[in-house]
């Protein structure tokens, strides 16, 4: 029988796993990438200087293996505005909703600012700085979180790189298909992050059928090796993995909040667009309850309902109030239960991925 795990993604990457792990640390990224799989760096939170730094720094440990840096490029965003002109223009009632959330929460003012870039993609500007670092350094593959990345196709072709684009309905994968990017991530509501809402066990199928050739990556909600082996059942060429990477030995997240990952089940994950604007899955806070309250007044849009958790995470932080801590998370959270090193993560997949083919074809276990 042909390897279940060598696939078109393995093959046009030179990788031997087709894992590819999200991560904003770069040290897991160096270890998934040193394990035989892959990473996406998550660089939308950095300044272009800081992403020219972040790809030397990992060029340094990984040598010639290849990797990705990931940006967002939201269509409904304004196109210009310092965060201070954009804050002016939240609209009253969220306003004054948060501020009777932090009255009645007794939520001091953050000691520190957010920083511009903790805001990376509130307008359009920011983005296409950061993608211009990214195409001059030729990295081997940029992925569009947000947004259709066709118009820097031609731009990363020409100096050899692969565009990638996540996407969460199948009319969108034909959009960015004919727009030519090299690969889809088909992401489900399971998903951490921003999401759309159809669940990936739906949209991975759908959009493996509008594909062709090119290589569909499944994301949302993976985190075992079985979820690898039925991501390549639906006929997907890999996985696309963000939560299981969270608490891992050489992630920077803090370990506070690691260890409410790992005791997190699927129910504490929730799908909302109180946090950013945008639909997203996190974990549930104090925050999520307010924002669900009869009396509160719908989110206000992105990057508008951003800036109002931006302030309130920044006190969550400065003040040490854990009950408005909130972070990313998927709904495969439940198999996340303990704090192993990335090359573990991956050699786990791997290996729980063959046990589960050998089981279904009734091999004997041969890897
Ligand atoms: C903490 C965290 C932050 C994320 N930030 C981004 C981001 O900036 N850009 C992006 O494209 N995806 C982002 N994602 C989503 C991931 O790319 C990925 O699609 C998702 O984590 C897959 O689902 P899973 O977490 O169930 O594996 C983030 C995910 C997590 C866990």
């Amino acid at each position: 029988m042909k390897d279940p795990l060598r696939t078109r993604l393995c093959e046009s990457l030179g990788i031997e796993y087709p894992i590819v792990s999200f991560t904003h640390c770069k040290d897991v990224a160096a270890a998934v990438i040193n394990a035989g799989a892959f990473a996406v760096l998550g660089q939308t939170q950095s300044t272009p200087d800081e992403i020219a730094a972040n790809i030397q720094w990992l060029r340094e440990r990984v040598g010639d293996k290849p990797f990705g840096v990931d940006l967002v490029f939201p269509a409904s965003v304004p196109s210009l505005g310092t965060p201070e002109e954009l804050i002016a223009q939240i609209p009253a009632a969220q306003r004054e909703y948060t501020e009777d959330i932090k009255r009645r929460h007794r939520i001091p003012a953050p000691k520190k600012t957010p920083e511009l870039y903790e805001l990376g993609w509130v307008n359009k500007e920011i983005p296409q700085k950061q993608l211009e670092v990214v195409l001059d350094e030729k990295v081997p593959v940029v992925a569009s979180g947000l947004g259709n990345p066709g118009f820097f196709v031609e731009a990363a072709h020409e100096r050899g790189m692969q565009v990638w684009g996540l996407v969460g309905k199948p009319r969108q994968a034909k959009r960015e298909l004919e727009a030519g990017v090299d690969a889809v991530v088909a992401q489900g509501i399971d998903a951490a992050g921003h999401t759309g809402s159809i669940g990936t066990f739906s949209i991975v199928p759908q959009v493996v059928a509008v594909a062709g050739d090119r290589p569909v990556i499944a994301a949302g909600g993976v985190t075992t090796g079985r979820h690898l082996a039925g991501a390549i059942a639906l006929g997907a060429s890999g996985v696309w993995t963000g939560t299981v990477w969270l608490p891992c030995r050489e992630s920077d997240v803090e370990m506070r909040m690691k260890e409410r990952i790992l005791e997190a089940t699927a129910e504490d994950t929730s799908f909302s667009n109180c946090v950013s604007g945008f639909t997203m899955r996190t974990l549930k806070s104090q925050w999520h309850a307010e924002w669900a309250r009869p009396e509160a007044p719908p989110p206000a849009p992105a990057p508008y309902q951003l800036f109002l958790f931006a302030e309130v995470k920044q006190s969550a932080l400065d003040w040490d109030i854990p009950e408005f801590m909130t972070e990313a998370a998927g709904q495969g959270v439940n198999f996340v239960t303990s704090m192993k090193p990335a090359r573990q993560i991956v050699m786990d997949m791997v290996e729980e991925a063959y046990a589960v083919f050998d089981e279904i074809t009734g091999e004997e276990e041969t890897s």
